[in-house]
């Protein structure tokens, strides 16, 4: 049938015709002709998304199987039939829009989530419309220049030193991915002339080891693991009471290793950690690494943007000397998911993932003015992500990104006072950053596998009736609660009142058990 139209086609007949004698809907592509419909369409969206914002709770609290009724009603396989865009936004209203959950509710205290700035919103229109692939400069011409210069800012505001670059990724998983991967193929052609990326494994890669804190993201093992090096190659140093690495635990644990006759190749501090936002000491770790030659690769997918904050400053000191830091706006700077960045403190060193293509990027255009980011990713297709930070940076600004993060900090520590105060609360860490890890103990109960189960129950049932979204998490084995503060616009008044619906649930729990 294409060849038909083909043909046809070079009879000179018009395409549009032709698609319309074989009904084929020619209005619904985004070009010149179209563009009244797509002001329409996109006008029309905006009202189903701002009564998306109306939604007075989270989460409407429907259950699993209404929404998969809900879901089966509008999507029977046989139906092929095409609808009109008005009726697919009432259907998705129905099925998503209505019980989606909202990070801006401020009883979404859950994960790392945040509510995004309505420039960085502007920007993903842009980006989605225009369509720019970042991997090629005949692809993106200037969009290649924006995403170097939010690079270039966030690697200031780091010290990097004048060699260092980076490149935007999907997050905080593929970060570390590259900080693992440059830290091993990087000590392999250095120390041992193995070329990984030509020659693939060598028995001596499976001597290598990683150091990171026992409070580190799942990530780092988990891409140990993809990299073919597995979780053993991943050793789990010791913190202290504040959850930060032992630097004594560290290079007890690097001389362990030796002794078994494998070789250090790297460590990961983590700046900001998941659960209690804590901080490794960076300086005294990149001194450690130092004398072993071993890659410092520092996680901050949670902390890094809160060097904004002038209060968090100090805690950045030694981040400086990283080899590779990984850093995700779409955690802590208020920015739609996804829009992350991997740093590199020597350019150089992105030649472990670079290749060069003779139809896209032919190693003769290598020096070019022309530059291709695809030399510096793991993607070849990539989205424009960098544009909705430029929008932020120009239109909201650094200043008021910093202090929405000072904040939602000052709201963590006032509601760890909060808890405190309260005898029915156990808290088990300062914050740091954002985060507060506690759990409700009941009065005349002393085993932890009853409190367990009564935290797990307070959380579940504020979740399903939609009255909160709190996480959990465990510590030494005990379950414990957990509140993500990313939200400037909560209140220590909406913290008090999600702490009593706390009480009232355990106080139910306790009634009927
Ligand atoms: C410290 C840390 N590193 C890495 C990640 C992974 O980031 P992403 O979810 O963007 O892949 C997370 C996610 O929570 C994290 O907290």
């Amino acid at each position: 049938m294409l060849l038909n139209l083909f043909r046809i086609n070079k009879n000179n007949m018009k395409l549009e015709s032709l698609l319309l004698e074989n009904e084929i809907n020619v209005k619904q592509l985004f070009n010149n002709e179209n563009k009244e419909l797509y002001k329409e369409n996109i006008k029309n969206t905006i009202d189903y998304i701002l009564d998306f914002l109306n939604n007075d709770k989270f989460y409407s609290g429907v259950s699993v199987t209404e929404l998969k009724d809900k879901f089966s009603l509008i999507n029977k396989n046989e139906d092929l039939s095409v609808i009109k865009m008005d009726e697919a936004l009432e259907q998705l209203k129905e099925v998503f829009l209505d019980h989606a959950i909202s990070f801006n509710n401020p009883t979404y205290v859950a994960h790392l989530n945040c509510p995004v700035t309505i420039p960085s919103l502007v920007g993903d229109l842009i980006a989605s419309a225009v369509n720019t692939a970042v991997e090629t400069w005949d692809q993106s011409t200037s969009a290649t220049l924006i995403e170097q210069y939010i690079i270039d800012w966030i690697t200031e505001h780091m010290k990097l030193p004048t060699t260092s670059d980076g490149v935007f990724t999907s997050g905080g998983t593929q970060s570390n991915f590259m900080g693992l991967l440059l830290a091993r193929d990087h000590y392999a052609f250095k120390y041992f002339g193995i070329n990984i990326k030509e020659k693939g494994w060598d028995p001596i890669i499976s001597k290598f080891r990683f150091f990171c804190s026992e409070k580190a993201h799942f990530s780092i093992k988990k891409n140990a693991a993809l990299l073919g090096m597995g979780y053993n190659s991943v050793i789990p140093v010791a913190t202290n009471e504040s959850f930060e690495m032992d630097s004594k635990a560290l290079v007890l644990a690097i001389e362990k290793e030796k002794q078994k006759g494998n070789i250090p190749i790297g460590v990961i501090a983590t700046i900001g950690t998941t659960d209690f936002g804590s901080f490794d000491p960076v300086l005294s770790i990149s001194k450690i690494a130092k004398m072993d030659n071993m890659w410092l690769h520092v996680d901050g997918a949670y902390g890094g943007c809160f060097v904004l904050s002038e209060l968090h400053k100090p805690l950045f000191n030694g981040v400086q000397y990283a080899d590779s830091i990984t850093i995700d706006f779409h955690k802590s700077l208020f920015q739609p998911v996804s829009s992350s960045a991997f740093l590199v403190s020597d350019k150089l060193n992105f030649r472990y993932v670079s290749h060069y293509a003779d139809y896209l990027n032919p190693i003769e255009t290598k020096d070019s003015e022309h530059v291709n980011l695809i030399t510096k990713s793991i993607q070849t297709t990539r989205r424009f992500d960098a544009l909705k930070l430029w929008f932020t940076l120009k239109v909201t600004g650094e200043k008021t990104l910093g202090s929405y993060l000072k904040i939602v900090h000052k709201l963590a520590v006032d509601t760890y006072a909060l808890l405190n105060e309260d005898s029915n609360f156990e808290t088990i860490h300062s914050p740091t950053l954002s985060t507060v890890v506690f759990r409700y103990k009941a009065k005349g109960i002393v085993e932890d596998s009853i409190h367990d189960m009564l935290n797990i129950y307070i959380k579940n049932s504020l979740f399903k009736e939609g009255k909160a979204s709190v996480a959990s998490t465990k510590h030494n084995n005990i379950t414990y609660l957990k509140f993500t503060l990313l939200n400037p616009n909560v209140t220590l008044k909406d913290m008090k009142n999600i702490v009593n619906m706390i009480k009232e649930k355990a106080a139910n729990y306790n009634k009927n058990n």
